[in-house]
């Protein structure tokens, strides 16, 4: 087998996953949710799906790829279920998919650092009209794509770890300053309240799905971007121990990038907190207008501090959601990784295109479907990521750890666990992930499947 490489140390591996789990899910989409869901309903119910459902889904994952050394599909094959490589198919196209509308937004986040940077928050009146401009952001994005896949074709400990571990803790510098400065304005009270005390009467369905889907999402999980991070972990590392950290560090940093955005809308307000149903546009809208009010210099610095900061999150994330298909095509393909890399990514910038364009440019594109029931037309990016977010995720999640259970069975994963955690047998943990993984997570997540695309794309509300 060729030298796939593979990250130096259990920190290094940390470090990267969490730099996938950590990107526009949480400093872009947990705010714009939390703020069209119900604000703290929204945060509890994103807590229980994080914690009770998804870590097990993660554990499983590592492990998948850690025991078979392989991608999302050759994972499968490896183990001996070829059938069941559909599912890391299917996650390839989720990826592929993903990073096809992630980078759009990235785009869009990487030209604001200018826009910052300069001082003109004017912008956030003429986001429609700088969406439209398709050159402009489009080289942007291409930019960002470049970046990302020069990391990538840098190889997974000498480009993926040590970006990560450059990237998270100047990310983690930056956003705990701008959660101390907004915390000082006027009316960051409102803020703090609407973010994190409950009004459990705004709990509906759709609240629900988002959760999960955004849940999926933020953790990286569903599509084997953890089995293939998995397959370049250690046999001695402790993959309990490390996901557990993998999963508190993104819903830590989710939280506390709320602790972040929610006073800044509580000052903007006067603490009327009436702008925060705002939607995708939250961070692209309403942040630069509060950036404009603190003005000057410093509304200058903070704002492009944020975008600087979005970036870094997104870049880490982004190299993550390339290396699936990556990992896949060197695998199985035998091409070699630099250029298995220059050759995806263009692929996938093309697949973006449709993305690019359909914010006002493309008439087609922006209007692109209209779900049944829907009395208005869904774009083209917004209709990626409900596919992809909300419905493949907690699908491949859900197929995932049906697999690991029944299929491939449950004594195999649990030894596979117990590489590098001796305390791990007989567990509570061990307990507690036995009847997740076999019961309580396949049922959940394909029940809630079934109830998504009903909901989403058929207008049927189950509950
Ligand atoms: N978790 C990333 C984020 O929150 C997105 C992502 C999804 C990355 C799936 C890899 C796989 O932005």
């Amino acid at each position: 087998m060729a030298n796939r490489g593979g990250f130096s140390s259990k920190l290094g591996f940390i470090m990267a996953a969490a730099g996938s789990a950590v990107g526009l899910g949480n400093i872009w989409g947990f705010p714009y949710e939390v703020g069209q869901g119900g604000g703290a309903a929204f945060v509890v119910v994103y807590l229980i799906f994080c914690f009770i459902l998804c870590y097990p889904v993660m554990v499983t994952e590592i492990a998948i790829g850690r025991k078979t050394q392989k991608n999302a599909v050759g994972a499968f094959n490896d183990l001996g279920y070829k059938k069941w490589n559909i599912v890391g198919k299917m996650g390839i196209l989720s990826g592929v998919l993903i990073l096809s509308f992630y980078n759009v937004i990235a785009g869009w986040a990487f030209g604001y650092i200018f826009e910052m940077a300069a001082g003109n928050f004017g912008i956030a009146e003429q986001f429609g009209d700088y969406i439209v401009d398709i050159f402009t952001v489009g080289a942007y994005g291409l930019a960002f794509m470049a970046t990302t896949a020069f990391v990538v074709s840098r190889g997974v400990s000498g480009g993926i770890e040590k970006a990560a571990k450059l990237l998270m803790p100047t990310l983690i510098i930056m956003i705990l300053s701008l959660v101390i400065y907004s915390l000082t304005l006027e009316n960051s009270f409102a803020g703090l309240q609407f973010y994190l005390v409950p009004d459990f009467s705004e709990l509906t369905g759709s609240v629900i799905y988002n959760a999960m889907g955004q849940a999926f999402f933020s953790l990286s999980l569903g599509m084997g971007a953890l089995i293939t991070y998995g397959s370049y972990v250690g046999k001695n590392d402790n993959i309990i121990s490390s996901a557990a950290f993998i999963t508190l560090a993104d819903v830590g940093i989710a939280l506390i990038a709320g602790l972040m955005i929610f006073p800044l809308i509580g000052f903007m307000t006067d603490g009327t907190m009436t702008e925060v149903g705002r939607g995708p546009g939250l961070i692209f809208v309403t942040l630069p207008q509060i950036f404009g009010s603190i003005g000057g210099t410093l509304g200058a610095i903070v704002g492009t501090t944020f975008f600087v900061l979005l970036c870094f999150a997104a870049l880490t994330s982004t190299v993550s959601l390339l290396e699936v298909p990556v990992a896949y095509v060197v695998d199985e393909m035998s091409i070699r990784r630099s250029r298995a890399v220059w050759l995806v990514a263009t692929l996938i910038f093309i697949t973006g295109i449709p993305s690019l364009v359909g914010n006002g440019y493309s008439e087609f594109f922006t209007n692109f479907i209209v779900y049944v029931g829907a009395d208005k037309a869904t774009d083209f990016l917004s209709f990626m990521n409900h596919l992809a977010n909300d419905t493949l995720l907690p699908l491949g999640g859900c197929l995932i750890v049906f697999f690991a259970a029944h299929v491939w069975k449950k004594h195999n994963l649990d030894e596979e666990l117990s590489n590098g955690a001796p305390g791990y047998k007989g567990s509570f943990v061990q307990k507690y992930l036995n009847f997740a993984i076999s019961y309580l997570a396949p049922t959940v997540l394909g029940v809630l499947f079934v109830f998504t695309v009903l909901s989403t794309f058929f207008g049927i509300k189950i509950i």
